[in-house]
């Protein structure tokens, strides 16, 4: 039977959203990327001006804001819509600055508290293909398929370079390859829901296969 519920994680720019909207697309599933939930919290407190160092004014943030994630509404390459306070906030959350502190604020135990309740319950409906970091190991442990997507930090930051330049933006290989590193770093390190493998997860390494070779070989699993 084709699983229900597939989690997918792994750490960043490692193809998680790639392979997860084309699987959801194949199955006929909703996807949905979790990463969006921690950078719409992170985006709303840069823009209401606080210190994302204050911990629990950002968690009473993530507890009272409600963050609505659709279905694309536009093809301008976006997997969702993020949508918080009515406002379409889709490509605001992509931007460097939340980039820069998302991170932090993913490490508050209340925000990831708040976060993980809303993302469990709409994965609970079954038939989507939920993204993230800890989706396998916290958000839904009971998942069907759980699938761990790992690639060297070198690898996962030459794909993100060609990915901004092909968008026709700026940027710097190095600088890049510094971010990864240091977002790698936090996310494993955190004391609540740190990135790792699930115990029952399959960990597959995207570092000598292209993105169509990971979908297949998902697929299968999945077959
Ligand atoms: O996948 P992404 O780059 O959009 O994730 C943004 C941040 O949110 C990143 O620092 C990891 C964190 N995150 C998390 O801690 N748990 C999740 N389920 C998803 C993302």
């Amino acid at each position: 039977m084709t699983p229900s519920i597939i989690a997918i994680d792994g750490p960043a720019a490692s193809g998680k959203s790639t392979l997860g909207l084309r699987l959801a697309h194949a199955l006929g599933y909703l996807f949905f990327d979790t990463g969006v939930m921690y950078r719409a919290v992170t985006w709303l407190a840069l823009n209401r001006g606080m210190n994302v160092n204050e911990e629990h004014a950002v968690a009473t943030l993530a507890e009272t804001t409600p963050i609505d994630v659709a279905p694309a509404s536009a093809s301008d390459g976006r997997a969702c819509d993020v949508i918080v306070e009515g406002k379409d906030i889709t490509w605001e959350t992509r931007a460097r600055e939340v980039e820069a502190h998302v991170s932090i604020v993913a490490a508050y135990p209340g925000v990831r508290r708040a976060l993980s309740a809303q993302q469990r319950r709409i994965g609970l409906r079954g038939k989507i293909v939920m993204v993230g970091r800890d989706i396998g190991t916290v958000v839904l442990p009971e998942a069907d398929l759980k699938i761990y997507l790992d690639a060297t930090a070198q690898q996962r930051a030459t794909r993100r370079y060609h990915e901004i330049l092909l968008r026709g933006g700026a940027a710097e290989y190095e600088e890049i390859l510094a971010k990864v590193i240091e977002r790698d770093r936090i996310d494993s390190t955190r004391d609540v829901a740190p990135l790792r493998a699930a115990d029952d997860a399959v960990t597959i390494d995207s570092d000598s296969m292209d993105a169509d070779e990971v979908f297949e070989k998902v697929l299968a699993l999945c077959k």
